[in-house]
C-alpha cells in the first residue's frame, strides 16, 4: 500500500459549561486511537477537537459563576485543552467557537445559506430546552423528550432553515449510504425521525446575546448548534481567505469520520447533512455514536454530578490505564458502567500481569542469556510465527470496524499464546539431554520468537497504550516508536544483534489502596469551584427523622451567637420557580418539587403538603438553599431547602416570596 490518502476524525465540540469527565475523554481518546492508527498506517491524519462556548446555557452558567462570559468559556476551554494535554491525546486542531476566524466563517456559512434561499424569517413560538438547546415540538409545559427537564416557551422574530425541503433528499442519502450512520440502531432512529416528517428550524434567537450575530441583523444571534456543527469545516478553514487554509479544507473535507456520543444523533445526522447540502457542500462519509458511560447506574453528567475525572486516574494508574480500560471494557456503541474496582482488575489483570510481565519476563531473559542483544534465531517453520498473520489480520479487521474491545481481546489472547509458549518451552531450565550449544541454540529460538512476538504486539497495541508501547519499542533496542515504520507489521522484521535499550518495568501492579486513593480524590476534588454546579456529597441514610426536618422550614436561630457576613454569605440563597408539584406517595408531608433555577433544574423534597395543594405552586417563585448537601428522603434526592416562615406549634409553613417580580436564579444578600 502507497498512499493510503486521507483522513480527517472529529469529536464533538465540548460544552464549557463544566469542567471535563472521564464521558468527554472517552470519545476524546477513541477518536485519539483511530488517529494514531491511521498515521501509523499512513493515512494523512487531521484529528480536530474543541470547544463550543456560545447560546443561552452557557451564557446562564457564567452569570452564575458572577464573570464575563468570554472570561468563563476562556477558562473551562483551558481545562479541556490542558487536560488533552496531560494525556498526550494527538489532535492536530482545537478549535474554539468564540475564536474569530471561526466566528467570521459561520457568518458565511449563514449568508450562504440565505442567499441560497433556505433561511428565512418568521416568528417562532413554542417551547425550547435550554439544557439541550433544542427546539421542543410540544405543548408549553411539557418536558424536553431528551432530558426531562420542562421547557420553556419562547416567543420570537426568529430566521428559519428550510428542514422540510430535505426530507426526501436524507432519506435518500441514508439508503445510498448504510454506512452513514452506525450503529443500526441510530440509523434506524434516525430514518424513523426524518419519515416522521421534518419541520423547519429556526436557526436564530434574540432572547440573549452570547453567540455569533446573525450577519446584517445583529440584534439576533446564530442558533447555537449551527454555530457549533459548523466547526467541522470552519476549523479546516472554509470560508477563510487565507490560500493555505482552503487548501486544508479541499484537501481534508469531507470528514471520514464524526464521532460523538447517541444523545446528539439528530444534530449530527439530520441537521449538519441538511445545513450542507443547503450549502451545496460534501456530505462526510461517517458518523458513529457511542454509547454513554455510566457511573452509579446512570448516565455519567456535570448536571447529575455522578462524575469521575480523569486527573484522578492519570495520577494514580496513568493514562494508558484509562485508555485500555474504555477501549477494553466498553463494547463500542453500547452503554457501558465505570467503576475503580472494575478498573484497577483490569489494569492488574491485561496491562500488569499480561502485557507488562510478558515484556519484563522476555526482555529480562534476553538480558541474562545474550547479554542484552538479541540472538539469531533458527528461520521461522511452525507455531507462533506461523499464527501471527492470523492475530494481525484479525486485530487490524476488528480495529476497522471500531469493535475496539474485539481487537483487544484478540491481541491479549495472542499475548497469552506467547506467555504459554514460554512457560511450556521454559528456556531458563538447564537441559541435560542436549549439548550446551544446542542448549544455547534451543534458548535463542525461543527467546528470539517471544521477543519478535512482543514487537508485533507492540506495534499493534501503541495506539491503544502509546506510553506503554513506546517504552517497549525502547526497551527492545529499536529507539524512538514515533518515528517507527509500523504500515507493514510481519514477522521477521526483529534484527538478531539489536542491542536492547534500559529496562524497566512498565506497568507496576496496582497499590493495594489504589481504588480508596481515587476515591478519595474525587471527593476532594467534588468540592464545589465556582463554575461548577453545586457538587452532590454522598446522602446520609434515608431515615423518619430526616423527613420531619424535610427541608422546607427556616426556623430563627437557637443562640445568641452573633454571625458574620461571611458566615451568612456560606448559604447561598436563591429565588427558583417551581415548575413540577406532586405528592409523595405514603408520605402524608411531603411533596416532590422541580424548580427551576435559571442555570438548572432540581428536585426539592418539601414537608409542606398539608398546608399546600401541589397545583396551586405551579409557576410560583420561591426563595431556596441552593447550596445544601443533598439527602435522601423515601429514596428520592432533594436537592436544596425551600424556605418558609413556621407558624404556629404545629410549625405551619408559609412559604417566602417577594411583591414584585423577581428574575429567577437571583441570590439573595
Ligand atoms: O453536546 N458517556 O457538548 P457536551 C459517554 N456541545 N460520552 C459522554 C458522556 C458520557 N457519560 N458525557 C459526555 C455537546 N460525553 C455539544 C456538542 S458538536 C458540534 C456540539 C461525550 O459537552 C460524548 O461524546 O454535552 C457526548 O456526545 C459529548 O461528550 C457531549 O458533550
Ligand atoms: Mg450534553
Amino acid at each position: 500500500m502507497s498512499n493510503p490518502g486521507k483522513y480527517y476524525l472529529t469529536t464533538p465540540i465540548y460544552y464549557v459549561n463544566a469542567r471535563p469527565h472521564i464521558g468527554h475523554a472517552y470519545t476524546t481518546i477513541v477518536a485519539d486511537v483511530i488517529a494514531r492508527r491511521k498515521r501509523a498506517l499512513g493515512f494523512d491524519t487531521w484529528f480536530l477537537t474543541g470547544t463550543d462556548e456560545h447560546g443561552q446555557k452557557i451564557e446562564r452558567s457564567a452569570r452564575q459563576a458572577g464573570i464575563a462570559p468570554q472570561e468563563f468559556t476562556d477558562r473551562v476551554a483551558a481545562e479541556f485543552k490542558g487536560l488533552w494535554d496531560r494525556m498526550g491525546l494527538s489532535y492536530d486542531d482545537f478549535i474554539r467557537t468564540t475564536e474569530p476566524r471561526h466566528k467570521r466563517a459561520v457568518q458565511k456559512f449563514f449568508a450562504l445559506l440565505k442567499d441560497s434561499g433556505y433561511i428565512y424569517k418568521g416568528t417562532y413560538t413554542g417551547q425550547y430546552c435550554v439544557f439541550d438547546e433544542l427546539y421542543v415540538d410540544a405543548p408549553p409545559g411539557s418536558p424536553c423528550p431528551d432530558c426531562g427537564r420542562t421547557t420553556e416557551t419562547v416567543s420570537e422574530e426568529n430566521y428559519f432553515f428550510k428542514l422540510s425541503a430535505f426530507e426526501r433528499k436524507l432519506l435518500e442519502f441514508y439508503d445510498a449510504n448504510p454506512d452513514f450512520v452506525r450503529p443500526e440502531t441510530r440509523r434506524n432512529e434516525v430514518i424513523s425521525f426524518v419519515r416522521s416528517g421534518l419541520k423547519d428550524l429556526s436557526v436564530s434567537r434574540t432572547s440573549f446575546k452570547w453567540g455569533i450575530p446573525v450577519p446584517g441583523d445583529e440584534k439576533h444571534v446564530i442558533y447555537v448548534w449551527l454555530d457549533a456543527l459548523a466547526n467541522y469545516i470552519t476549523a479546516l478553514g472554509w470560508g477563510s481567505e487565507d490560500p493555505k487554509e482552503q487548501e486544508r479544507f479541499k484537501k481534508f473535507w469531507p470528514a471520514d469520520l464524526h464521532i460523538i456520543g447517541k444523545e446528539i444523533s439528530r444534530f449530527h445526522c439530520v441537521y449538519w447533512p441538511a445545513f450542507l447540502m443547503a450549502a451545496g457542500l460534501p456530505l462526510p462519509k461517517s458518523i458513529v455514536a457511542h454509547g454513554w458511560l455510566l457511573f452509579e447506574e446512570s448516565k455519567m453528567s456535570k448536571s447529575r454530578g455522578n462524575i469521575v475525572r480523569a486527573e484522578t486516574i492519570l495520577e494514580v494508574l496513568g493514562a494508558d490505564a484509562l485508555r485500555y480500560f474504555l477501549l477494553r471494557e466498553i463494547v463500542f456503541g453500547q452503554d457501558g458502567g465505570f467503576s475503580f474496582d472494575a478498573l484497577v482488575q483490569r489494569y492488574n489483570s491485561d496491562l500488569a500481569n499480561g502485557y507488562g510481565n510478558l515484556a519484563s519476563r522476555t526482555l529480562a531473559m534476553v538480558q541474562r542469556y545474550f547479554e542484552g542483544t538479541i540472538p539469531d534465531a533458527a528461520p521461522c517453520e511452525a507455531g507462533l510465527c506461523k499464527e501471527t498473520a492470523a492475530y494481525i489480520a484479525n486485530f487490524g479487521k476488528e480495529c476497522d470496524s471500531l469493535n475496539f474491545s474485539r481487537a483487544l481481546e484478540t491481541l491479549w489472547s495472542f499475548i497469552g499464546a506467547v506467555d504459554g509458549f514460554l512457560t511450556s518451552r521454559a528456556p531458563w531450565k538447564a537441559r541435560t539431554d542436549i549439548s550446551d550449544r544446542e542448549q544455547q541454540q534451543y534458548r535463542a529460538d525461543v527467546l528470539y520468537t517471544a521477543a519478535e512476538a512482543l514487537r508485533i504486539i507492540t506495534a499493534l497495541v501503541y495506539p491503544i497504550i502509546p506510553d506503554a508501547a513506546a517504552k517497549v519499542w525502547a526497551q527492545l533496542g529499536l529507539g524512538d516508536i514515533k518515528q517507527a515504520d509500523l504500515k507493514n507489521i510481519e514477522w521477521g522484521g526483529l534484527k538478531p544483534g539489536t542491542r536492547l535499550g534500559e529496562l524497566s518495568p512498565v506497568f507496576p501492579r496496582a497499590e493495594k489502596d489504589a481504588i480508596t486513593h481515587m476515591q478519595e480524590i474525587e471527593q476532594k476534588n467534588n468540592a464545589p469551584k465556582p463554575e461548577e454546579q453545586p457538587s452532590v456529597a454522598p446522602a446520609p441514610a434515608e431515615s423518619k427523622g430526616a423527613e420531619a426536618a424535610a427541608g422546607q422550614v427556616a426556623t430563627h436561630a437557637q443562640t445568641n451567637e452573633k454571625i458574620s457576613i461571611d458566615d451568612f454569605m456560606k448559604v447561598e440563597l436563591r429565588v427558583a420557580q417551581i415548575k413540577v408539584a406532586e405528592r409523595v406517595p405514603k408520605a402524608d408531608k411531603l411533596l416532590r418539587l422541580e424548580v427551576d433555577l435559571g442555570y438548572e433544574q432540581r428536585q426539592i423534597l418539601a414537608g409542606i403538603a398539608e398546608a399546600y395543594e401541589p397545583e396551586s405552586l405551579i409557576g410560583r417563585k420561591v426563595v431556596i438553599v441552593a447550596n445544601l448537601a443533598p439527602r435522601k428522603l423515601r429514596g428520592l434526592e432533594s436537592n436544596g431547602m425551600i424556605v418558609a416562615a413556621s407558624l404556629g406549634e404545629k410549625g405551619r409553613p408559609v412559604l417566602a416570596g417577594f411583591l414584585e417580580d423577581v428574575e429567577v436564579g437571583a441570590r439573595l444578600k
